[in-house]
């Protein structure tokens, strides 16, 4: 940046460490001031010269070096650049894309660099507290045996084994725990993972996780060592004391206060049951939902008596796009309670949900009925909409929660089968075991999410070890014998040569870092992101290859390629 006041120029000198005023007068050296004319923004230059206190009144308190100027008495231009496509500043209005196009522009922004520092120092905290705590650092291979994992698969053709693929890994899940058979008893790795998987604000095609296994570990042991590292990276990064043991709530409580089994606890806003107040009501869509096993629940927001038709049609148009028949609203004034189908259901109905939901006058009700899981996912989207618009999520919190108690399988109605809502290695709860035979639908794992302020930022589980168990789980899943050696043969394999019990975790390191930094999207802490739609517009992949490329791994493509 140069600022030329006629007879003296202001150069702001920008390095990793922060901007420096240089100053540049014939007084001080003829021949340098005239070469700095030529100086123009981004322009890579070596200067030598004099640190001086700034005359009085011309101090920028507002960085480190704002007391002081440098006085150019030599000037070497080292390279010439052109004019940037966008201001290197932090309040860039550049689009994203142009952003992530010139990537290496974006990157001298303070704020990326800062949240990049953020990580490095993250890095550095994560393998200082492993080591000490005896763990391990052990790569795995990022080529390996395709096994479905949840997500799809990213696939790499072999060249040397025509028609065969690797996968590169979801997560070194397998390879973790095999280490734990091989007696490496503590394991970490910093470690790429990759997903092909829709993108969102926190989620890339590939990320980083800080994965850890432990044998001989209970639930509590994992999540005690992991509050551990926590409250390290808090303590060192952000000087900020968070206490564990962090709070625990199960998946069945955070469903049922707050529609997410990624509560954001930083708010009220919880939910109630009202079901029993409505259950044999003349209002058919309650009370048919009661009986079929749904809920009718729902919450009061303090001081929204006063929304008005418009804006409560508005609410019912969000909540049916997300699937919901309709939404039901009380409005409760001090002298009576306004309720949207007062038509169909009695007073004293009125009276005892507004009573479950502890409503007080100047409160407006909002209710949803329907199947528990899709009644109270809609009520948790409701609520985080709310919250926004009341301005009710707090800054400067940072609320940790164990979400605990996860279901084991969950039915796909797609696949007509049981699926495992975690992986098929993990544990179902001891005391559930029995379930598996009567009730699958109904068994807990051994599974724990670490949730901050309503973003999942790590989740493991407890193992099954014992091969009988296992067997039962993959036969559950609809995975047979022959497909279970052939999908997994190799991990049953080594579980007959004595299993330890272990149980693991992995933390999504980019949206610990995203949240560590402020940040909205973890693009903005990831050097080189993708697009939404999994691009890298800097180095425009995935790209076309050539035709030879394909005849060595023995491809043909289906159709012409669209680009
Ligand atoms: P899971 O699939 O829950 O567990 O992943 C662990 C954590 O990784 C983060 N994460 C992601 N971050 C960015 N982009 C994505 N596409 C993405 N997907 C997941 C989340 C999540 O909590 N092997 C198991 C762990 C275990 O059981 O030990 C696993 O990968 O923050």
């Amino acid at each position: 940046m140069r600022r030329d006041l006629g007879g003296v120029i202001f150069i702001d000198l920008r390095d990793r460490y922060g901007k420096t005023q240089v100053v540049f007068a014939p007084q001080h050296h003829e021949q340098t001031y005239e070469a700095a004319k030529a100086l123009r923004s981004e322009y890579v230059i070596s200067v030598t010269g004099k640190v001086e206190r700034r005359p009085t009144g011309t101090e920028n308190p507002d960085i480190p070096t704002g007391e002081v100027d440098v006085v150019i008495t030599e000037l070497a231009i080292l390279n010439k650049a052109e004019t940037p496509p966008f201001p290197i500043e932090d309040k860039v209005e550049a689009n994203e894309e142009t952003r992530l196009k010139y990537r290496y522009l974006d990157l001298r922004r303070p704020i990326l660099q800062r949240n990049l520092l953020v990580r490095h120092r993250a890095y550095q905290i994560t393998r200082a507290y492993y080591d000490k705590h005896n763990f391990i650092e052990v790569e795995t291979p990022v080529l390996m045996k395709s096994t479905p994992e949840g997500a799809r698969d990213f696939l790499v053709p072999s060249r040397f084994h025509s028609g065969k693929f690797y996968a590169l890994p979801q997560s070194p899940q397998t390879y973790k725990q095999i280490l734990m058979v091989a007696g490496y008893d503590r394991y970490f790795q910093i470690v790429k993972c990759f997903r092909d998987e829709d993108q969102r604000a926190d989620r890339q095609l590939e990320f980083t996780q800080i994965d850890v296994e432990m044998s001989f570990a209970d639930e509590l042991d994992v999540q005690t060592t992991t509050e551990g590292l926590i409250a390290e990276l808090w303590q060192q990064i952000l000087h900020v004391r968070v206490e564990p043991p962090f709070s625990r709530m199960t998946y069945k409580d955070a469903m049922e206060k707050y529609g997410s089994d990624k509560p954001d606890t930083r708010f009220g806003l919880e939910f109630s049951d009202c079901s029993t107040a409505v259950a044999n009501s003349g209002f058919r869509v309650f009370s048919e939902t009661v009986k079929k096993g749904g809920v009718v629940a729902g919450f009061s927001v303090p001081g929204l008596a006063s929304y008005t038709r418009n804006q409560l049609d508005g609410l019912t148009d969000y909540v049916k796009s997300l699937g919901a028949g309709g939404l039901v609203y009380m409005k409760v004034q001090a002298d009576r309670i306004e309720c949207s189908v007062e038509k169909f259901v009695a007073p004293e109905e009125v009276k005892a949900m507004a009573n479950a939901l502890k409503a007080k006058p100047g409160d407006l009700c909002l209710l949803v009925s329907g199947p528990w899981q899709k009644a109270y996912t809609i009520l948790g989207a409701l609520r985080l909409e709310m919250a926004e618009r009341q301005k009710l999520i707090p800054e400067g919190k940072w609320n940790f929660l164990w979400v605990t108690d996860f279901p084991l399988l969950e039915y796909s109605e797609e696949e007509k089968r049981f699926v495992a809502v975690h992986h098929p290695f993990t544990s179902p709860k001891l005391e559930d075991v029995a379930l598996l035979d009567s009730d699958p639908g109904k068994a807990r794992a051994r599974a724990y999410d670490l949730v901050l302020n309503g973003n999942e930022v790590a989740g493991g589980s407890i193992r099954i070890y014992d091969s009988t168990l296992q067997s039962k789980m993959f036969s559950l899943l609809g995975i047979g014998p022959d497909e279970a050696k052939s999908k997994f043969g190799f991990m049953l394999d080594a579980f007959k040569y004595g299993a330890p019990p272990h149980g693991g975790i992995a933390y999504g390191f980019d949206r610990m870092i995203m949240l560590m930094t402020g940040q909205s999207s973890i693009r903005d802490v990831i050097a080189f992101p993708k697009t939404s739609s999994g691009i890298s517009l800097m180095d425009d992949s995935p790209s076309n290859v050539d035709q030879r490329q394909l005849d060595e791994l023995h491809i043909r493509l289906k159709g012409p390629s669209t680009k």
